[in-house]
């Protein structure tokens, strides 16, 4: 049966598309057709060619505003537990480092991983999805990391291929087996990252990595065992991405960069020489406001040095229990502006356009024909108030692979 075709009318549409990056793409009194999961076609209503060649379901956009389907392109999504304790820890003096180097952070949510079942962790995370969902999020990154064993870490990127089927969302995963040191290897980092590299194929022939990452800090991993990590992914011909520069400048960009990485992500510590190689590589800057905020940072990523070398910036929540317990892409596209003053167009851009380049996803971000049917509909006039309202919830109707929501979804 051929697929059914949608035309969208009564609408603002912000397509992201435009010769400057940062372009929002506005059309006012728009139209939009997609047949199956493609756009066929976008444009001003009265260019709209009528009647449309086939017959088509008509959609009335009430005066919404409508964006591509939102992109969150870094997350922890899954993982078992919560570090609330560690939170109060904070506040009693204690540095997200001073915990870690304690045995607590990442390895405490190891732990509650480990010992949570696949069930469990689907009912755990399955929340914190349906409210990036609620804030018309229609493609998800989730990382691995919190497993740290083959078995745990295949368990936890099955879960988030489950959590695809389960809500119509896409969700692209990535590897992080070097996130932390699990308990077994402490002392043994290098005996560690061969298990990491071990791991490799073997999900990767289960069909359970789209790129790889490595936490590359002086609390986690250097730059010789962050290149053992990339070369093995290069021999699988998976791309790779990379945590780097978040509490200090450790050379992680620009060795990101030299293996074409698709993005180098929270950066607060960024070099000159790091964004000029990411420049050149043609990597996007992935901007974590909400871990930022959460640790108390300081040093705001350097926002006019990616602009100076027209490195493209993404925006993501980095949802994860211990540096972003946040699901609310919106909170983000605030904090964004906020505290690094990006500009709303930046911001909307970021959690859009440039967010499917992090994932390396050339066919969505963007309105225009040929693109995935991922839109949300907004009760606003204007992307600015995606920024501007924070806490709020404008979502009218998220359409994911062109399916237009029935009456009550
Ligand atoms: O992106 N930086 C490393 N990983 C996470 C934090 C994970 C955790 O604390 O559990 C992050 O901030
Ligand atoms: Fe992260």
């Amino acid at each position: 049966m051929p697929h059914a075709t949608h035309i969208l009318t009564n609408c603002r549409l912000a397509t992201m598309v435009g010769s400057h990056i940062n372009d929002l793409g506005l059309i006012d009194d728009a139209a939009l057709v997609w047949q199956g999961q493609t756009i066929q076609w976008v444009g001003p209503r009265s260019n709209l060619p009528t009647p449309w060649p086939q017959a088509a379901q008509m959609h009335d956009g009430q005066g919404a505003l409508v964006t591509p389907g939102l992109i969150d392109c870094h997350t922890h999504l899954v993982y078992g537990g919560d570090r609330a304790d560690e939170f109060g820890m904070r506040l009693h003096g204690a540095s997200y480092e001073d915990i870690a180097k304690a045995g607590g952070g990442i390895a405490s949510t190891v732990k509650a991983t480990r010992a949570a079942n696949s069930d469990d962790l689907l009912g755990q995370s399955l929340p914190r999805l349906d409210a990036l969902l609620a804030d018309g999020v229609t493609t998800i990154e989730i990382k691995s990391g919190y497993g740290l064993s083959l078995v745990d870490e295949r368990k936890c990127l099955q879960v988030a291929r489950k959590l695809a089927q389960a809500r119509g969302v896409q969700v692209r995963t990535t590897f992080l087996g070097a996130h932390a040191l699990p308990p077994e290897f402490t002392a043994r980092a290098d005996n560690y990252i061969e298990v990491v590299v071990d791991m490799m194929p073997h999900l990767h022939e289960e069909g359970l990595i789209d790129a790889v990452d490595v936490f590359c800090e002086r609390i986690a991993f250097d730059l010789t065992q962050t290149k053992q990590v990339f070369d093995a992914a290069q021999a699988l011909q998976l791309p790779v991405k990379l945590h780097a520069e978040q509490l200090s400048d450790s050379g992680g960009a620009a060795l990101a960069a030299r293996y074409g990485a698709l993005s180098c992500d929270h950066l607060e510590w960024l070099s000159t020489s790091g964004a000029k190689a990411m420049a050149q590589a043609g990597t996007t800057a992935v901007l974590l406001p909400g871990a930022f905020y959460f640790l108390r940072e300081t040093r705001v990523p350097p926002v006019d040095l990616l602009r100076q070398h027209g490195v493209p910036m993404a925006i993501s929540t980095d949802c994860n229990p211990g540096s972003s317990p946040c699901t609310s892409l919106l909170l983000m596209l605030s904090m964004a502006c906020t505290l690094f003053r990006l500009t709303p167009e930046e911001a909307v851009c970021g959690v859009t356009r440039h967010a499917a380049r992090a994932l390396g996803l050339a066919d969505r971000g963007q309105l225009q024909a040929g693109m995935r049917a991922d839109l949300a509909l907004w009760n606003v006039p204007h992307p600015t108030h995606l920024c501007y309202n924070f806490g709020s919830h404008p979502l009218k109707h998220r359409v994911h692979a062109g399916h237009w929501p029935s009456t009550g979804d």
